[in-house]
């Protein structure tokens, strides 16, 4: 009863959730919220939380993520995380680790302030696209860099949780040992199972199993010709549109699934491309710098509602009045007034008016 929709507006004004986290932050009927049990410094750069959500947590598949909320200076924010362990835990507990951004606002808080006994708030896991398969290929090559570890690794616990008897090959970069995320854990499942080879690239120090950039020598090392195989890479763009090119060249047949975390960086807007934007609900207008419509929005002091920030979650969509906006993830040129736009990932052409 509690769950219902009904016994939201006899609560009212807020839903049942909100008055159950005053009571109770670990209650919830329909929201999902994770408290933090442990925090885990894996090296300076980022920190590793464990997180047990409420009962209202559906557990995810190997590949996803979550998109958690947090309060920053009474601000709230939203930015996905990959959980890193495996999608049949003992426990309904989930890991993530997240990677600190100099400039970063969420990143930068949770390495700074995370701490027991926190909580945060949790959405359904998302995305599936990035997952594997559900009927398991023979043979799974699994490719990271730097954070991109962690939607790998739980690919990686989860086949072996589930006693995968194929080859699994996953190969990781990192800049030296030092940075390598889960160093141990990798060690650890490699040396259990014989059907796992560990390939590491130290791309700054050298020293791992292979030696420089992901190229056709590593892509030889990590997938033998076999048709019945998939492979996934996430990491930063170079190394996913690395992967992805050698693919195309190479013609292979193997199913390729990849997951950016941060939008690729395009060419700069020629400057006679930049005009004025208007963000006609606030009645605010200011000139183009290049960015996207939401940078340039928080630039002038509003606050959109936005979540992943990379075009994935949807919540920012707002509707073009008036002008045509740069897809920043593909580069393309469109828009007609009155079209729901994500303004993470649109850059204003010319002058632009938007209903926000
Ligand atoms: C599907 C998905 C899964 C993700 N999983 C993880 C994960 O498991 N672990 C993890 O650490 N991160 C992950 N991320 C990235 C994460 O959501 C945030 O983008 C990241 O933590 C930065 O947030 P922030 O608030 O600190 O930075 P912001 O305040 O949003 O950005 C600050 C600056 O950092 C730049 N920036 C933001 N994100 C990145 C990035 N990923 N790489 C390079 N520059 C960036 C921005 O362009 C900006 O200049 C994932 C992202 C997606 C879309
Ligand atoms: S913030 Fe997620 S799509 Fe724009």
């Amino acid at each position: 009863m509690l769950g219902t929709r009904v016994a939201d507006a006899l609560a009212g004004p807020h839903d049942v959730d909100h008055y159950l986290e005053l009571l109770r932050p670990d209650w919830a009927v329909r929201r999902i919220r994770g408290e933090i049990v442990a925090v885990r410094h894996q090296n300076d750069d980022s920190v590793t939380l464990t997180l047990r959500p409420t009962g209202t947590w559906p557990g995810f598949r190997a590949g996803q993520h979550v998109e958690i909320t947090v309060e920053v200076d009474g601000v709230r924010h939203r930015r996905s995380y990959s959980p890193s362990g495996s999608a049949h835990p003992r426990t309904r507990d989930i890991e993530l680790t997240v990677r600190r951004h100099p400039e970063g606002v969420v990143s930068r808080h949770l390495k700074e302030h995370a701490e027991v006994g926190m909580f945060v708030g949790l959405s359904a896991p998302r995305g599936d696209d990035f997952v594997l398969p559900e009927v398991r290929p023979r043979r799974i090559v699994l490719i990271s860099g730097g954070s991109g570890v962690t939607p790998v690794l739980s690919m990686l616990r989860t086949l072996t949780d589930e006693g995968h008897a194929g080859e699994i090959t996953f190969l990781h970069y990192a800049r030296s040992a030092e940075d390598l995320l889960y160093a141990r854990d990798l060690e650890a499942i490699a040396a259990d199972h014989p059907n796992v080879t560990l390939l590491r690239t130290f791309t700054r120090d050298g020293g791992g199993e292979l030696e420089g950039r992901f190229g056709p020598e590593h892509l030889r090392r990590a997938l033998p010709v076999d048709e019945d195989a998939a492979a996934f890479v996430c990491g930063p763009g170079a190394l996913v549109e690395a992967t992805r090119a050698l693919w195309e060249d190479q013609g292979l047949i193997t199913p390729l699934r990849f997951e950016h975390f941060a939008p690729p960086v395009l060419p700069d807007l020629d400057p006679d491309q930049l005009g004025t934007v208007t963000f006609a609900g606030s009645g605010v207008s200011s000139e183009a710098d290049g960015s996207t419509l939401l940078e340039q929005a928080e630039a002038a002091g509003l606050s959109p509602v936005n979540g992943c920030r990379m075009g994935i979650c949807l919540t920012c969509k707002c509707t073009l009045n008036a002008g045509q906006v740069r897809d920043t993830l593909s580069g393309a040129i469109g828009g007609v007034p009155g079209e729901e736009i994500r303004i993470c990932v649109s850059a204003p052409v010319g002058d632009v008016s938007v209903d926000l």
